[in-house]
């Protein structure tokens, strides 16, 4: 029998063809590897503002499914709290008329447990991303049912595991008054009282929120103030009121914003920031706020930095975090949460909208998951107030 022990050229020969097989077997995984998540000596902004608020982002399902590793990798540093960007919205919760799809929700719950991450339910009412069922639905009576089955079913499912619900989202005309969706125009301003009674009946123990986009204007702060007001009158519980926070970078001024933090708090809830980006693209229609059925045909004008961000825009952005976490720090005993719209760049909304197809730049993190100008300036407030 042949023995290799006896034999050192066979011997050598095996080892080479091993070696060979390791190498390669390394050259396989490695090229598999995506780069690593960048080394900064700064801490992470969760640990930053720690004392101050919690920081969250809006998420997509490619986190949890895995396929955005270094997204999540990221979450887990950076965050701790999430906001589900898109599947929690009627059209994916309830496809069909009392046919509920918990699969994706689950997995963000589970997500967020594993973590010790504060998750938010974004929403249980909306009028927009509404299933198409719901509009066909001409009788108050059956509306009526169909909301109270929405929202009782969803946030009992969850109960004990959510942090807070946007119960409801959007229901405010620019000018305050009560938007004229379909919820208001067959049920009337019950629907808002019901909805926020029904969350809390499910799940006593979540925060509960009204959510809106231009919460800086006077007269939508007014109409917003009032619904609070209103809900508070009804003895319903309402926690908090979210500034979604889909900004520019002059608009709205710091005054706004502070006068805004200071009137919401005046009611005796939390203020959080729900949906911050800040959007560096020309804007000729002065469109503010999110108003997502607006839309409208690009030119290359309105697309200025389709290759890359000069330094001088990337500069004022870094300068307009800085100020506004800056008064958000300031006004922290009233501020619980700071939200982002998305984690990098390249997945915002705002490529998208009011244009399709643009290059956009609003979040702190670049395309590549790489930390920008403005993720340095915002930590800065926190390093500059140790000192
Ligand atoms: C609004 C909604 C969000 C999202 C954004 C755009 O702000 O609250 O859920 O749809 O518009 O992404």
């Amino acid at each position: 029998m042949f023995h290799m022990k006896n034999n050192p050229s066979a011997l050598f020969k095996k080892i080479k063809n091993l070696s060979f097989i390791a190498l390669l077997f390394l050259m396989v995984n490695c090229a598999d590897q995506k780069p690593p998540l960048p080394e900064t000596k700064e801490v992470s902004l969760k640990e930053s503002f720690a004392d101050n608020f919690l920081i969250g982002a809006a998420v997509n399902d490619a986190l949890i499914s895995l396929k955005d590793s270094l997204g999540a990798n990221l979450i887990k540093k950076e965050y701790n709290t999430i906001t589900p960007e898109n599947s929690m919205k009627w059209m994916y919760m309830e496809p069909q008329q009392g046919v509920f799809e918990f699969e994706t929700a689950d997995r963000y719950i589970d997500f967020s447990t594993k973590n010790n991450i504060a998750f938010i339910g974004h929403n249980l009412v909306w009028h927009s991303q509404l299933a198409e069922w719901v509009e066909k639905i001409t009788s108050a009576e059956e509306l009526n049912a169909s909301l109270k089955n929405h929202v009782q079913t969803i946030a009992a499912r969850y109960t004990g595991k959510i942090h807070g619900w946007d119960v409801v989202n959007e229901a405010l005309n620019e000018d305050g008054t009560l938007r004229n969706s379909l919820f208001l125009e067959k049920l009337g301003p019950d629907y808002l009282v019901n909805s926020f009674k029904w969350a809390e009946e499910a799940d006593p123990k979540a925060e509960l929120y009204y959510n809106d986009y231009n919460m800086t204007h006077v007269e939508k702060r007014k109409g917003a103030i009032e619904l609070v007001k209103m809900l508070q009158k009804e003895g319903v519980k309402i926690d908090g009121i979210g500034m979604q926070a889909h900004w520019g970078l002059e608009d709205p001024t710091l005054e706004q914003i502070e006068t805004s933090i200071l009137a919401y708090a005046d009611l005796g809830i939390k203020v959080m920031m729900t949906e911050l980006d800040i959007t560096v693209l020309p804007n000729p229609w002065d469109l503010e706020g999110a108003e997502v059925s607006q839309n409208f045909e690009g030119s290359e004008q309105m697309n200025p930095y389709s290759d890359q961000l000069p330094d001088s825009v990337a500069t004022q952005l870094a300068k307009r975090y800085k100020d506004i976490f800056e008064l958000f720090v300031k006004h922290s005993d009233k501020i619980s949460r700071v939200t982002f719209w998305g984690i990098n760049d390249g997945h915002s909304w705002l490529n998208n909208w009011p244009i399709e197809k643009r290059t956009n730049y609003p979040l702190l993190f670049d395309r590549s998951y790489q930390p920008k100008a403005a993720y340095h300036s915002v930590l800065e407030i926190k390093q500059d107030s140790t000192h």
